[in-house]
């Protein structure tokens, strides 16, 4: 079905890829983790010598964190925001953005006692009044959440908890679209916020590709296939057996079962192998998209809803691109410290180091433009076109972002002049990070290996280390005139306009 669209993008891929090096390597990054993996014979086997030591085989769903004593909480002791913090009151102010696009979770975060993922899903639980609906036990419901968020791994620079409760609350903004109103049902609904919140639940900060190519346990658990997904939706539904946390125990049978195959159906569509062939299938529902008298979206079978869920949280999952600029950035500094934590692993195991994941040679501006331009960017103007015209501004702040982190590529004194301005070949190699009359800090983890603290800087300043001499520091460097609108740049837009335009046959 997505045959033909594949076929495109591997075509621009290949070109991006014999452009230069650092072309290559965005083409790479692409291709391995949005791209379903074709079978290759020369898939590395990894040393054996860390054996990790003796479990009972698949007798337990691994890492589960039992809820701790003091996370259990009484009804009667409800604070306002479902947490116990000291700063309410910035707190609320932050709150009055929730049902906006680009709202701080950073702050909601920071104001929260770090309990982002709690705060959140209890504001929208509470404002969509689902807790009355389906009878969930208020003390229940926050002992769940706080559980939950427990499993989400605090020193993981960009699957934490904090990604989870952005996704829950972009999620959120997404359901209550115009083009979607009183479409979907509350158990709908309820199930689109539970499969958010727990969609990257104990991720442990490295890819599906690493778990398979390191033989983890999780890989051998599910067979390397949607390794991460299968684990975050285990968690997920096995914390609901802890005490006081089932809160779907007022549910009927049927609707447990209609609402576990639903955030199944989800959680495994976060898996981003999955993507191309999601994005096929919702151009093929633009294509023959069906409007109620109403004017709403004309969804009448489980297949057309559930494919409407699906890409309303993957869009929510790949929605960095499309916040504010100073939020975007955060994020982006976030999983380039993840990715080259993991790059480093790498390095120590003697494995191949994953695209994007070295952070000697990779070029971070460079791999949110090809991410923008080949992942996010034909997402989201598909999604318009679904919702058409509610995410038009959505759209016009993704394409800012593209054009400034564009005019952020650094430029290489061995650039050809052909590589001037495009996505591709610009040699970004350790080069230095250009600024445009701002400071740019970015953080790269440079420090020896064992001093990384991937904890607590990121939401500090960044620093950028350009060198590997120059262990941190702010880099200045006088930025040249973005050059937008080269050959390349057009190229791309035209082939991508080709690409969007495909029609795809059902
Ligand atoms: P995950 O959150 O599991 O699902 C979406 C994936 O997209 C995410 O993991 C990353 O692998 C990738 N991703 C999301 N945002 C970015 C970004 N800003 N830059 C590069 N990759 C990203
Ligand atoms: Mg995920
Ligand atoms: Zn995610």
């Amino acid at each position: 079905m997505s045959c033909d669209f594949k076929r495109m993008l591997n075509r621009e891929l290949t070109q991006l890829s014999e452009t230069s090096k650092s072309g290559n390597q965005v083409s790479e990054f692409i291709s391995s983790t949005f791209l379903e993996k074709q079978h290759d014979m020369e898939i590395m086997s990894p040393p054996t010598k860390e054996k990790e030591k003796k479990k009972w085989p698949m007798s337990q769903i691994s890492g589960v964190k039992k809820p701790s004593h003091s996370s259990s909480v009484a009804a009667s002791s409800i604070p306002r925001f479902g947490i116990r913090t000291d700063q309410e009151d910035l707190l609320a102010k932050e709150l009055e953005d929730f049902d906006k696009w680009g709202v701080d979770i950073f702050k909601i975060s920071e104001y929260s006692g770090n309990r982002p993922l709690t705060v959140a899903m209890y504001t929208i639980f509470q404002e969509r009044d689902l807790l009355k609906s389906f009878k969930i036990p208020v003390d229940t419901f926050i002992t769940y959440m706080m559980a939950l968020e427990e499993n989400y791994h605090a020193d993981v620079a960009y699957h934490n908890s904090i990604h989870a409760a952005d996704v829950v609350q972009s999620t959120n903004v997404l359901l209550s679209t115009p083009a979607l109103e009183a479409v979907f049902t509350d158990l709908e609904i309820l199930a689109a916020m539970f499969a958010s919140a727990i969609h990257d639940v104990d991720h442990p900060g490295v890819s599906n590709q690493f778990l398979v190519n390191t033989n983890s346990e999780l890989a051998l658990m599910y067979n390397d296939s949607s390794v991460l997904e299968n684990h975050h939706l285990a968690v997920g539904f096995k914390l609901l057996q802890e005490e006081n946390c089932d809160i779907f125990q007022n549910l009927t049978k049927k609707q447990r079962q209609s609402l576990r195959k639903m955030v199944i159906d989800m959680v495994l569509a976060t898996d981003m192998s999955k993507h191309m062939n999601l994005l096929a299938d919702l151009k093929t529902m633009v294509e023959t998209k069906k409007v109620t008298s109403l004017g709403v979206l004309l969804l009448d079978n489980y297949s057309d809803r559930i494919q409407v869920l699906q890409n309303m949280v993957h869009c929510a999952d790949l929605s960095n691109p499309t916040k504010p600029l100073e939020l975007y950035r955060q994020w982006t500094n976030r999983i380039m410290v993840e990715f080259f934590t993991q790059g480093d692993r790498e390095r120590d195991k003697g494995i191949e180091i994953s695209p994007m994941c070295d952070k000697h040679s990779a070029s971070i501006e460079k791999s949110q433009v090809g991410f923008i331009d080949y992942i996010v960017h034909p997402l989201w103007e598909t999604w318009a076109d679904l919702v058409h015209p509610d995410a038009q501004e959505i759209l016009d702040m993704l394409e800012d972002n593209r054009e400034w982190y564009q005019s952020m590529i650094p430029h290489s004194p061995t650039s050809t002049p052909e590589d001037k301005g495009g996505v591709f070949g610009m040699g970004a190699m350790g080069g230095g990070i250009a600024s445009a009359g701002e400071k740019f800090q970015f953080e790269l983890t440079l420090e020896e290996e064992g001093e990384s603290d991937i904890e607590s800087p990121v939401d500090e300043e960044f620093t950028s280390t350009a060198q590997d001499s120059a262990p941190s520091g702010v880099l200045l460097a006088e930025q040249k005139q973005p050059n937008l609108n080269t050959p390349e740049h057009l190229r791309i837009q035209r082939n991508f306009h080709v690409a969007n335009s495909l029609r795809v046959p059902t």
